[in-house]
């Protein structure tokens, strides 16, 4: 492994491109000077389009669980009632958020590996609600699920038009389409370290007309996380504390290697990084956790099947360059995860599946080499729509 870059296969951080690498150990800068101002507001109106907004993004440094602590403590009040809608682990961490500062949630617990269904989170609010807010996790990094995160907004919208709707799309925003003005979410969390290509320590929230209204009336202690200081202040070109400098000069980096891709690339891409890891891990014998339909484009998590030892497994793979993701939480042991969000691409897909297929083979699994490899990448082709007849004639 000391020999070689892994290929570093979580969901995130992720891995850096060696641009944006280079662009965390460029010199300090005065961070109250015009070239921070120039620098902020390329990343804040560099990542509009990609929450799909014309509102205000505030850039803070702090972890995505910051994002997470400042989208509950900037709207709402102690005791205000709140739906937590949870699919797995970090949804449950956002409920506990609202509750520890002193919400009353009620949460909808969804059995881990589907998505929330509109119907039944509609059922709830009008047999539990009105709530002022609703809790939503757009990607559930835990169990590589994807939340319907336009419908569940118009099932919330159908029955409380005013229930503020706060999104964590920390593992992928930048990675999948997005589109929060016109779908009526009122807070979204992003973090660094996932689609954006960067190291960790940013976390960047963008809030609706009606999530800024909410600020000036909700009572939750805040002072550091003050997304309407940070608003405030990116007005001047500055940031209200001194912020992570080398990780806005790798989002910045990242967010020109993005605009130079053209944001349906990168999205292009994504799908068929997911249709590879998908496709390739089950010709490995492996049965996806997430139910199909609600597949992530960010993250594919797999059952661990009886009869193979995965720790082995994983040591296998990891000899050959290689780094998974565990289960989390209740998973642990019995899932692993491969990331396929950020720079991603899909021959480090194939890579990883081709490390496995190469390990489980060594294990004695009846696998013909190199046929998951060649599923995954006839799948990546296919999402790409680079089928054989058209490489033939091109
Ligand atoms: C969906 C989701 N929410 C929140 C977080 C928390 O982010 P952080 O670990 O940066 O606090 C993560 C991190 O993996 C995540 O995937």
């Amino acid at each position: 492994m000391d020999r070689f870059e892994p290929n570093l296969r979580i969901p995130g951080p992720t891995a850096l491109p060696p641009t944006v690498r280079e662009a965390g150990a460029r010199q300090m800068i005065n961070h109250r000077g015009p070239e921070f101002a120039a620098m902020l507001a390329r990343i804040t109106e560099g990542m509009k389009p990609y929450f799909g907004t014309t509102g205000d993004v505030a850039v803070l440094s702090c972890a995505g669980t910051g994002g997470l602590e400042a989208a509950v403590v900037n709207t709402l009040s102690p005791r205000d009632r709140v739906l937590g809608v949870s699919i797995g682990s970090f949804g449950d961490r956002f409920a506990k958020i609202a509750s520890v500062y002193g919400a009353d949630v009620v949460k909808l617990d969804v059995a881990w590996g589907q998505a929330a269904d509109p119907v039944a989170v509609r059922e709830a609010i009008e047999r539990q609600g009105p709530f002022r807010a609703a809790l939503l996790t757009h990607n559930e990094t835990s169990t590589g699920v994807m939340n319907p995160i336009p419908e569940l907004a118009a099932a919330i919208r159908e029955v409380n038009a005013d229930t503020l709707i706060l999104v964590d799309s920390v593992s992928a925003l930048g990675a999948v389409p997005f589109a929060m003005d016109e779908w009526g979410i009122d807070l979204v969390v992003t973090g660094s370290q996932k689609a954006w290509m960067a190291a960790p320590g940013l976390a960047m929230v963008a809030a609706s007309d009606r999530g800024w209204a909410a600020m000036e009336t909700a009572r939750m202690p805040r002072f550091y996380l003050d997304l309407r200081r940070h608003r405030d202040s990116h007005a001047e070109g500055q940031t209200p504390w001194t912020p992570a400098l080398a990780v806005l000069y790798q989002v910045d980096e990242g967010l020109r290697l993005m605009q130079a891709e053209g944001a349906d690339g990168v999205f292009a891409r994504h799908e068929a990084c997911a249709a590879a890891a998908r496709a390739g891990l089950a010709a490995l014998g492996f049965e996806l956790f997430a139910d199909p339909r609600f597949a992530s484009r960010t993250v594919t998590c797999v059952r661990i099947p009886e009869g193979v030892d995965w720790k082995s497994v994983n040591a296998g793979v990891r000899r050959r360059g290689v780094v998974l993701a565990g289960g989390q939480g209740k998973l642990t042991g019995k899932v692993f995860r491969l990331g396929h969000l950020g720079s991603v691409t899909v021959e480090e897909i194939l890579g990883a599946i081709g490390a496995l297929e190469s390990v489980l083979i060594e294990h004695g699994r009846d696998v013909e080499p190199g046929s998951a490899v060649g599923t995954a990448q006839a799948a990546a082709l296919e999402s790409l729509g680079v089928g054989r007849r058209a490489a033939a004639t091109a």
